[in-house]
């Protein structure tokens, strides 16, 4: 499903530049649940970007199914992100002026599913994740461990091939992280890729192959 070939990505210039991402091969078969390891700094969120297309400002090749992404204009990669990707970012990227029914319609949006089936999985996923009573708050207003869940939300209501998550339950605490492990697990088993950034065991425990990101650079398998 993917294919990353001697892909890097440096920031800044000079003095300042840091090579965040250095020469990385990284094969993921569909159907994967991969975790991610490693120190602060190492990468890892970067990767992260890399391989969910939104980060376009690399070198190197990358393959997704039979798409040579390094080919794609901005443009087409993204509108890959859109149809492929539910992506969770660690400092979650909601958007704060538009409530949380607003932010998990988005997704839905973009693969222009109809308003009527839009509302039906919307209500569905604020049901499942008990969130039914902050639909109509602004992320802002929210604790950082509910606006974690909402970002959860966002990625999985349009049921994406590739699941890519950055540190999914960081602010959650333990039963809550474990319902997430097990939503996880469980679309798994429905065919869904996983790709997970974590520095928790017990969260690494759910994949089905551990890869430790040392400076950017090599990825060895645990
Ligand atoms: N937008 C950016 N501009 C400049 N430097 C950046 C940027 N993003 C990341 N970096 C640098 O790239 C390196 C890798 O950062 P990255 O966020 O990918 O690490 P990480 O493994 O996700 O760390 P953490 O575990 O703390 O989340 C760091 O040195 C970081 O400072
Ligand atoms: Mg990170």
């Amino acid at each position: 499903m993917i294919k990353l070939r001697g892909v890097s990505r440096t920031f800044g210039k000079g003095e300042e530049r840091t090579e965040a991402v250095r020469g990385v091969d990284l094969d993921i078969e569909e159907g994967e649940f991969l975790t991610v390891m490693g120190p602060s700094g190492c990468g890892k969120s970067t990767l992260l970007s890399i391989v969910g297309m939104l980060d376009g400002e690399w070198k190197g090749e990358y393959h997704f199914f039979d798409r040579a992404v390094h080919e794609l204009k901005p443009k087409h990669r993204l509108s890959l992100n859109r149809e492929y990707v539910g992506f969770i970012f660690q400092q979650y990227h909601l958007i704060d002026s538009i409530t949380v029914y607003e932010n998990l319609e988005i997704p839905l949006s973009y693969r222009k599913v109809p308003p009527k089936e839009r509302a039906r999985r919307v209500g569905e996923i604020l049901e499942r994740f008990e969130l039914q009573d902050k639909q109509r708050s602004y992320p802002g207003s929210l604790s950082g461990g509910v606006q974690q869940l909402v970002g959860v939300a966002r990625a999985v209501v349009s049921q994406p091939r590739i699941l890519l998550a950055d540190e999914p339950t960081g602010n959650l605490h333990s039963a809550q992280a474990r319902e997430i492990m097990e939503l996880f697990q469980e679309l798994h088993r429905e065919g869904t890729t996983i790709m997970q950034v974590t520095h928790s065991d017990v969260n690494a425990a759910y994949g089905t192959r551990t890869v430790e990101m040392f400076d950017g650079g090599t990825l060895k398998r645990l």
